[in-house]
This record gives structure tokens, C-alpha cells and sequence, in this order.
């Protein structure tokens, strides 16, 4: 079996991936989901993951390292046996703790060799999480000691297991990028990007997605990225379109223990639930009432299971989506979901020249959901083509919503197709020109038709369109012209 991260398919800057570990039968499909598990709060036992559709979990090493009821069995019997799970096991270091309460009593080195003694398939470094928003200085000067423990990591002897290089450098996208080009030059396995967990609970995504832009210019594309703490459904095809491949969730434990239920829209107190919409094993066979009345030892219970049970559900139709070129128009119904999603899948737009580099030339008709879609990919990338071709000397564009247009025998006429803007006749039938559109256009549509329009050298001689609003004719090259 072939060891290493291997990617199949692109969509946007997503990957479909099989990340392959050594010593484990299965390949792991990306993006993955990877529960956490806390030994010593077991809301759904280990053993039972897998029929969950989990393929691998993580926990935390730093936890296991300080417990003395399971420190020497794992060293003994190793991590797997004392959890009960066969499939591969990432552990984390006691960064989160260190993160959280200011200090941990171990050093790198020892908790590394602890992660590789009790054969966890990932180990983690004791890299240091800065938060959001502090002072340049403290981040660089933290990056400094992830940067030493990483290459120490990289060092050490940890057998056969993998090693995570994490990325940290708070909220400067400079150091994100010093950090990710840190972790791609340390010949190490995988790449975390950490400390967004704070970003997250303020459900900042825009600065996320900022994050893991800047994370991926210095890592480059061959490590698998894991988004550290990402464990809210909703956002994982958003996380996934700008190409993280693995995430963790403790979200499904944390939230059921405080009577919350998950779904891929937002997240539900159970007291203001009269219906349980949702098919999976527990909601089939329970109902509201029910479970506000069970003891709080079933109803946390019921409650992961269904919150895993949606998360893992929601992976799998991310890789799904990836597999169909169809990851976008996922990702525009979860940012109709929710603003925060809308805010992130904003600033990923931004970066549309970045997504390309990998997105496919061609894939599944593109469809227009959302005023954002204007400004997909595939979108520039014909704006691009546009400008590169050489247009026709006496050349007529007609907004394809107007029929019959009478124009001088010597004229070549193109109609334009908003977003896109012209279609040159030989590309008519391709993608992304095949998409299907909404009768009705909105402004960012035909706003993008226009900055397409702008691109062809030289100018149309005109353009005919449909009452476009004066504001969106302003840019217009050519004599304009209303149809009516
Ligand atoms: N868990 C959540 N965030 C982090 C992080 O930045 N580093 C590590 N090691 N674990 C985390
Ligand atoms: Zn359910």
C-alpha cells in the first residue's frame, strides 16, 4: 500500500483525498472528520465509532500523559487496545491546555516520545497556540518556539508514526504564510493549522478563511491540512473549499452536554425543538418530549450520537460535492444558512485567482444559486479567456435575454451570458458556459458581464442590452444600447 497523502480530485481549492497511514489496513478518505475522544468522558465509546462512519479519531496525548488510570496501560498496551479502536489514532499534545491555562508540566520532547510509546498513527508537537489579535511581537516570538519544536519533532526518532508540523502566527497573515512555509520544509506529515478555536467560537470565519489562505501560500499543496478545533457542521464545506482535509470535533460531546443539537444550519437548544428534523438512528426513534425527559445521562447521550451523527453525515456529503465539482454550490447553501458562513465564503471570493490555480477546467454544470456565484471561479476564469482571445474587428455583444437583433451583415454577433459576460460562438457549449442560470439576473451578475465585456481587446463595436441599471452601464465599453 502507497503511504502519503495522495489527492484524486480538486474543486475550488478543495481536495479529495486517501491519506494512507503506515501499519493501518484503511486509507482514510479527505476531507475527514475525526471525533475527539476523551477517555474520560465517553459520551459515545470508541469501539463504536466506526459505525458511525468515523475513520479515524483524535485525542489528546497531554490528557492520557497525566492520568493515573490510563498512562500505564497505554505505554503497556498501547493507545488503540485502551481505547478500543482499531482504525488510526491522532493524539494531540497539551498545546490546547497550554493555550487555556498558561502552563503544562512536560516538556516537547516528552510528550512526543509518550504519543509514539503508546503508538498513536499521529503525534503532535508542543507548538504554542497565540490567540487572535495580540501584539506582532508576542506572535513572532511564539512562532519562534513552534518553529524549534517542530524541527526538533522532525529530529527525534518516533518510529513509524506520522508527525504533525502545526502552523500557528495568531492574526498575521505574514507569519501564517513564514509558519506554513516552516511546516512544508520540515519533511513532516501533516499540517494543523492551530489557535482558530477562538475565532471559531466568535464565529469569525472570515478571518479564518484569511488564516488558512495565508497558511497555504507557504505550505504549498502536498500536505493533508487539519483544521484544529473546526467541529461545527455548518462550516466544514466552507473550511473544505479553501482545502482543509481533516478536522476534529469535539463540538458533538461539548454541545449535547449543554442540551444543544446540532444541524448543518445552526445549532438548536433543545428546549426550543418541537420537531427532530433529522433521519439518523436516534431521531427516527425518539422525539422532543422524550428526550427533555429523559435523565441528563440518556439525553447527553442521544444527543452526541445524533450531533456526530449529522457531522460525520455532512463530511461525507462534502466529499460527495467535491466528487460532483459541486463543492460551491454546497458551500453557497450553507452561507444561506448563516452569515457567519456568508462572511467567510465572501472572503474566500476574494481570493477567486488563488481557488483557480486548482480548480478544474471542467466538472458538473455550474449552477448560479446566489448573488455570490458571480464571482466563482469559473467566472474569472472566463473573464480571463476573454481577454486572451482575439474578438472579431466589427463585433456586436446582445444580452442573450433579447431576440432578434438587426445588425449590419459585416458584424460577428456574441451573446452575452451574465455572469460570464460574452460567449465567443466556438465556446458556446462549454464549461462553465453551460451553467444553468435564474431567468431573473441580479446586479452582480450583470455587473460581472460587464467587467467580462471590458476584458476583450479590442472593444465591441456595441452592446444591446436588457434595461441594465445605469450603474452597471457605467463601466460598459462600446456604443450601449437598450433593447426597448
Ligand atoms: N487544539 C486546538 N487548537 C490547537 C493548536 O493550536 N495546537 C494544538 N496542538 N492543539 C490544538
Ligand atoms: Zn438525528
Amino acid at each position: 500500500m502507497t503511504e502519503g497523502f495522495e489527492i484524486r480530485r480538486h474543486d475550488a481549492a478543495g481536495r479529495l483525498g486517501e491519506f494512507s497511514i503506515p501499519g493501518r489496513e484503511t486509507t482514510v478518505r479527505t476531507p475527514a472528520l475525526m471525533p475527539v475522544v476523551n477517555p474520560h468522558l465517553d459520551s459515545i465509546p470508541p469501539g463504536e465509532l466506526d459505525a458511525f462512519g468515523a475513520q479515524l479519531l483524535i485525542t489528546n496525548g497531554y490528557i492520557v500523559y497525566t492520568s493515573d488510570e490510563y498512562r500505564d496501560r497505554a505505554r503497556s498496551e498501547g493507545i488503540h487496545e485502551v481505547l478500543g479502536f482499531d482504525g488510526p489514532i491522532v493524539t494531540d499534545s497539551g498545546s490546547f491546555q497550554l493555550s487555556e491555562y498558561g502552563s503544562v508540566d512536560v516538556s516537547n520532547e516528552e510528550i512526543l516520545e509518550f504519543q509514539a510509546a503508546i503508538g498513536a498513527d499521529v503525534v503532535t508537537p508542543l507548538d504554542v497556540p497565540t490567540p487572535p489579535d495580540v501584539p506582532r511581537e508576542r506572535a513572532a516570538d511564539d512562532l519562534a518556539v513552534t518553529t524549534e519544536r517542530i524541527e526538533r519533532a522532525a529530529d527525534l526518532d518516533l518510529g513509524d508514526a506520522l508527525v504533525n508540523a502545526p502552523v500557528q502566527g495568531s492574526t498575521f497573515p505574514d507569519l501564517r504564510e513564514q509558519s506554513g512555509a516552516v511546516a512544508a520544509a520540515s519533511g513532516l506529515d501533516v499540517a494543523p493549522v492551530g489557535a482558530v478555536v477562538p475565532l471559531l467560537r466568535e464565529y469569525r470565519y472570515a478571518t479564518v478563511i484569511e488564516t488558512v489562505l495565508a497558511a497555504k501560500r507557504g505550505l504549498g499543496p502536498a500536505m493533508p491540512v487539519h483544521l484544529f478545533g473546526a467541529g461545527h457542521p455548518m462550516m466544514f464545506a466552507l473550511a473544505a473549499a479553501v482545502g482543509c482535509d481533516l478536522f476534529d470535533s469535539a463540538a458533538y460531546a461539548r454541545y449535547a452536554r449543554d442540551d444543544r443539537y446540532l444541524t448543518v444550519r445552526a445549532t438548536t437548544p433543545l428546549d426550543e425543538l418541537r420537531e427532530l428534523p433529522c433521519s439518523c438512528p436516534v431521531c427516527v426513534d425518539t422525539d422532543p418530549t422524550t428526550l427533555r425527559d429523559a435523565d441528563s445521562d440518556r439525553r447527553e447521550r442521544a444527543l452526541a450520537r445524533h450531533n456526530l451523527h449529522v457531522s460525520l453525515e455532512e463530511m461525507r456529503r462534502v466529499r460527495q460535492a467535491i466528487h460532483r465539482g459541486r463543492l460551491l454550490e454546497l458551500v453557497e447553501t450553507r452561507a444561506r444558512g448563516h452569515p457567519a458562513v456568508l462572511d467567510g465564503y465572501r472572503r474566500l471570493l476574494d481570493a477567486s485567482a488563488a481557488l483557480e490555480a486548482h480548480d478544474p477546467v471542467s466538472k458538473d454544470t455550474f449552477f448560479y444559486c446566489s448573488a455570490e456565484s458571480a464571482r466563482r471561479p469559473e467566472v474569472t476564469r472566463h473573464h480571463d479567456r476573454l481577454e486572451r482571445l482575439d474578438p472579431p474587428d466589427s463585433l456586436v455583444l446582445v444580452d442573450e435575454a433579447v431576440a432578434g437583433v438587426e445588425t449590419s451583415d459585416a458584424a460577428t454577433v456574441w451573446p452575452i451570458r451574465p455572469p460570464f459576460g460574452p460567449v465567443p460562438t466556438d465556446l458556446r457549449d462549454t464549461y462553465p458556459l453551460t451553467a444553468e442560470l435564474p431567468e431573473r439576473r441580479d446586479r452582480d451578475a450583470l455587473q460581472a458581464a460587464v467587467a467580462g465585456i471590458e476584458r476583450l481587446d479590442p472593444p465591441p463595436e456595441r452592446v444591446v442590452h436588457d434595461g441594465w441599471p445605469e450603474a452597471v452601464l457605467a463601466d460598459c465599453p462600446g456604443l450601449v444600447e437598450s433593447a426597448d
